[in-house]
């Protein structure tokens, strides 16, 4: 049995999770907006990740004989100036995220609760590639900061993710 802390805390991770999933929604119905149909695509598959991770953590939660609770999720602003300006509140997020995780493991180990070790485990390696692809796709539109039209190119070969 999970002690009541942790399920807190999980079930705490599972609004942070959806909010996620919200926060990109709102990101790929702006770049919609403006036309970036790439990157509307790919912040949607992102949103559609995260609330996977949602489930992830309450399937565990209840698993361990948890009681999974679903609070209100906060509201995602509506406008994100530019697609680089949406890039940058993303990895900002996921390094917040890498963040939460990483607190999770650390009561994990405090309360010697080994299965949630090893559970969280793929969190800190997703962590781990959440901020490195928002940091490559970051970088990849700073480079053509300057050249107008460029980032059409990169919206059409980032709207191909599966
Ligand atoms: Fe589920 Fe992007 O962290």
């Amino acid at each position: 049995m999970i002690s009541e802390k942790m399920q807190n805390a999980i079930n705490d991770q599972i609004n942070a999770e959806f909010y996620s999933g919200y926060l990109y929604l709102a990101m790929s119905t702006f770049a919609e907006s403006i036309n970036y149909k790439g990157f509307a695509s790919w912040f949607r598959k992102q949103s559609e990740e995260e609330n996977t991770h949602a489930f992830k953590l309450l399937d565990y939660l209840q698993e361990r004989g948890g009681r999974a609770i679903l609070k209100a999720l906060g509201e995602p602003p509506a406008d994100f100036k530019s697609i680089e300006y949406s890039f940058e509140q993303t990895l900002s997020h996921e390094k917040t995220i890498t963040a939460r995780i990483h607190k999770l493991y650390e009561l994990a180990v405090g309360e010697k609760d080994y299965a949630t070790q090893s559970f969280l485990q793929w969190f800190i390696n997703e962590q781990v590639e959440e901020e490195a692809t928002a940091e490559e796709i970051l970088d990849q539109i700073k480079m053509v900061e300057s050249k107008p039209g460029s980032l059409f190119y990169i919206d059409r070969h980032i709207g191909k993710r599966q």
